[in-house]
């Protein structure tokens, strides 16, 4: 609707920009002064404003706790919040990939201790996506399964939806602690087997095909409650950790007045350490912010001819919006089948960790994990697009590897989709070795996407810049970011190597 518009509006204008530059060939001048105009009208038409760094903090209502986020940051990095000591947020959300992945497909648990292209380990099943500018996001995740009821990530009177075992009653409305998504979502990830805890907590309660990731060292203790969920066991054992560490007694002290008095660390204290330093993580303030702002010289030429297509003839806005509760994050946060071709590591010891799902296990439902409605397979986030320049590779599994093939998909999906060659777009070698088949995938495409988009050489170029330079953010550059790694942690484990940093 919003695109159907705004090619409405464009149209007309289109028409007096050819009439304009037909009568005035001599004046570039004018001709740049008419392109503004147009993009300018693109975007309010839109409803970008270019705001929304500005309201962050007035969203949050309150200023930042520098102490709090610095706690954070120090648990971003510090291997003790593992089960196994192994791995941690920043082994996954690493400061030179703007805190997202430098992996097509996250590797987690029994890594080799190495943040970059020569990560090795075991697979998870998806690639780890930005925490930088989350705390903007109404949902969280792939499939949207982490969300705030009322749909904003800033508003808990309704409540924050999460899957079993946490549901709606786990974090409920207008709690006064989770007072934000982030908050709710920051006690998820410790509970990961693949990715953070470990299976050896687990091992004969989940099924033998794990067992043979037990590492035999026991530390996962006690076993899942009587409802069989594990995750409120793993997160006493993660505070316990916590709370058997002087430093941290003391940092959380220097916070909580309870735990200064003797008390517990308890897991929402974790939780918000670790959303503070995610709420310092927001680089929403690219080129076309400042140009909505009215700096005209904020984007080149090319970029402003890129945003007319994003706007306009490309439709991409349809599904990457930026108006109302997108929180101006290029995305609608709604689940779309877009024809992502389905690369999936072997599974076993040193390849992948997850069960893939479909009878050759080696797909990805998306939506339906959740939902488990089969309209809804293979349905994934419109992925918000701000610092997207910055990934090493694109969508839920990292299939693409280069910007311009995962536009191109959106094109023409039923073409690029049908001739992927995993070694040709780039993938790691163990991810060259299975492909899931793509016919039921594109047999459920969007409609928005069923009919090709036919755009000059010049338009695509345009569109690329536009996507590319135009979203980033310079502060989410690794020359920013990486100096975010403590010299050390509390623990007093060695941080990893961060191959990208040095
Ligand atoms: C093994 C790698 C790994 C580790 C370690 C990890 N994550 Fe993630 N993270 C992921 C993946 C993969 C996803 C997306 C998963 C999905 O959608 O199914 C994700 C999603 C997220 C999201 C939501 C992003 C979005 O766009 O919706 C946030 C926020 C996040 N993680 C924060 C954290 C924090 C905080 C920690 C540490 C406590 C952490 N993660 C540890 C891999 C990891
Ligand atoms: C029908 C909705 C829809 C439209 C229209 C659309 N996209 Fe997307 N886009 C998505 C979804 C959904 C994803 C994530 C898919 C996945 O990872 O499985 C995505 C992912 C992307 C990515 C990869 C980002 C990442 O996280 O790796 C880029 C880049 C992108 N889109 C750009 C565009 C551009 C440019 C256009 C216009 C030509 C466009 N999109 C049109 C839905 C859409």
């Amino acid at each position: 609707m919003a695109a159907g518009s705004a090619r409405g509006w464009i149209g007309p204008l289109a028409i007096t920009l050819a009439c304009c530059v037909a009568t005035t060939v001599a004046s570039p001048a004018l001709a740049q002064q008419d392109l503004d105009a147009q993009v300018r009208a693109a975007l309010r038409n839109a409803g970008f404003t270019g705001t929304i760094q500005a309201q962050f903090l007035p969203a949050l209502g309150r200023p930042l706790n520098a102490k709090l986020a610095n706690l954070g940051r120090l648990l971003w990095f510090d291997k003790l919040g593992g089960l196994h000591d192994d791995n941690t947020c920043g082994g996954c959300h690493s400061p030179s990939r703007a805190f997202g992945d430098t992996q097509s497909i996250a590797i987690g648990i029994q890594n080799n201790n190495v943040v970059g292209p020569h990560r090795q380990g075991p697979r998870n099943q998806r690639r780890t996506p930005f925490a930088s500018n989350t705390p903007f996001y109404p949902n969280l995740m792939w499939n949207g399964r982490f969300a705030s009821i009322s749909g904003d990530p800033f508003d808990n009177s309704l409540g924050f939806r999460f899957p079993y075992p946490e549901g709606t009653t786990r974090f409920p409305p207008n709690d006064p602690i989770v007072t934000h998504l982030s908050i709710a979502q920051a006690h998820m990830p410790p509970t990961e087997l693949t990715e953070v805890a470990g299976f050896t907590c687990t091992a004969g309660t989940i099924g033998p095909e794990f067992d043979q990731f037990d590492d035999g060292r026991g530390a996962c203790l006690p076993p899942a409650d009587a409802t069989g969920t594990r995750n409120d066991p793993i997160r006493e054992v993660v505070v316990q950790r916590l709370n058997g560490n002087a430093a941290y007694r003391q940092l959380f002290g220097g916070i909580y007045p309870s735990v200064a008095a003797g008390g517990p660390i308890d897991i929402s204290m974790f939780a918000r350490a670790i959303a503070e330093f995610e709420f310092t993580l927001i680089f929403a303030d690219a080129p076309v912010d400042r140009f909505a702002r009215g700096d005209t010289r904020a984007m080149s030429e090319q970029e402003k001819r890129g945003a007319l297509v994003f706007f306009g003839k490309g439709g991409c806005v349809q599904c990457h919006a930026v108006a109302g509760q997108s929180n101006e994050m290029f995305s609608d946060f709604k689940m779309h089948v877009i024809g992502v071709p389905q690369i999936a590591p072997r599974f076993g010891v040193g390849e992948g960790n997850v069960v893939f799902d479909g009878p050759g296990q080696d797909e990805d439902f998306g939506l339906e994990q959740i939902t488990g409605n089969p309209a809804d397979r293979y349905k994934f986030r419109s992925s918000p697009l701000r610092n997207v320049a910055l990934q090493p590779a694109f969508f839920h599994n990292g299939s693409m590897t280069r910007l311009e093939d995962a536009i191109r998909l959106h094109l023409d999906p039923y073409t690029v989709a049908r001739s992927y060659e995993p070694k040709r777009a780039g993938v790691d070698k163990d991810l060259q070795l299975r492909l899931g088949p793509i016919e039921p995938v594109l047999a459920r495409l969007d409609p928005l996407l069923q009919e090709p988009t036919h755009l000059t050489g010049g338009e695509f170029q345009a569109l690329v810049a536009f996507v590319r330079d135009a979203l980033l953010d310079p502060r989410a550059t690794k020359q920013n970011l990486c100096p975010l790694i403590p010299d050390s942690v509390p623990s007093g484990y060695s941080t990893m190597i961060f191959e990208e940093c040095r």
